[in-house]
């Protein structure tokens, strides 16, 4: 509560360029020294393993080089069964995923979908809205950066809508939008000719530069500069 009045007066009085200093010492506190923090990838195909779940892991790799600090864990949900957000909710395996999410030593996320339809995967989009739980409680994802990457058939098959559409989704969340350092500024933005996704160097480089720069806000906002 004390945190989000802090906020609030600050962004009335100075708006948001100087948002991160304020939120750094909140989280500097929280996460503490130099524990670990968690970067979570999360790959949201269908197809297990495949161009979406590689360029995560590619994400990852980028941002655990950052300092020795930065713990990676991708969680693929290809193959797993996770429904939308229902008043009614029956157990599925989006149970066994909260707990990595409310940890508190999280520090930040990498979503990433392959392009449908030039939207995103619908198991992308039941991940978000099962994240509903984290918005009460100790609200772990308030303020901790998050950044998106797609990849699709196509060169230019929707990647951009869907990245824009997972950051602009996590909004909710109240988490930081973060794209990829200079030239991927949106994020990952993958083609995947043939299933082998690796052949996109451009694409791959995205997802890397998206990788390190969660890495590095992450390390900014926990008080590491
Ligand atoms: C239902 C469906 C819809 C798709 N829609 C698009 C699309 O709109 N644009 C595109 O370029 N590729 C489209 N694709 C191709 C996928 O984006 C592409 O194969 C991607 O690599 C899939 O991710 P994965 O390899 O991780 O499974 C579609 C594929 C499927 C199965």
């Amino acid at each position: 509560m004390k945190d989000h009045l802090t906020r609030r007066n600050f962004l009335a009085a100075t708006g948001t360029a100087a948002l991160a200093t304020t939120i750094t010492t909140g989280h500097a506190a929280e996460a503490g020294g130099d524990l670990p923090l968690r970067i979570l990838g999360i790959a949201c195909s269908s197809r297990k393993g495949m161009s979406t779940a590689k360029a995560v892991q590619a994400a990852l790799d980028a941002a655990k080089a950052v300092n020795p600090r930065i713990e990676v864990e991708l969680i693929d949900l290809g193959g797993l069964r996770i429904a939308g957000w229902s008043p009614n909710p029956t157990q599925d395996d989006f149970d066994a995923i909260l707990p990595k999410l409310n940890d508190p030593q999280l520090g930040g996320l990498i979503i990433g979908s392959p392009a449908y339809f030039r939207s995103l995967s619908s198991l992308c989009k039941a991940f978000i809205e099962r994240c509903m739980p984290l918005r009460e409680g100790g609200k772990p994802l308030v303020d901790k950066p998050v950044g998106a990457l797609a990849v699709a058939g196509n060169r230019n098959g929707g990647q951009e809508l869907v990245v824009q559409q997972i950051l602009t989704a996590m909004l909710s969340y109240s988490m930081v939008p973060v794209g990829g350092k200079s030239p991927a500024m949106l994020g990952g933005t993958l083609w995947n000719d043939k299933d082998d996704v690796t052949q996109d160097e451009t694409g791959m480089q995205s997802a890397k530069l998206l990788g390190t720069h969660v890495a590095e806000l992450a390390l900014k906002l926990a008080g590491n500069p």
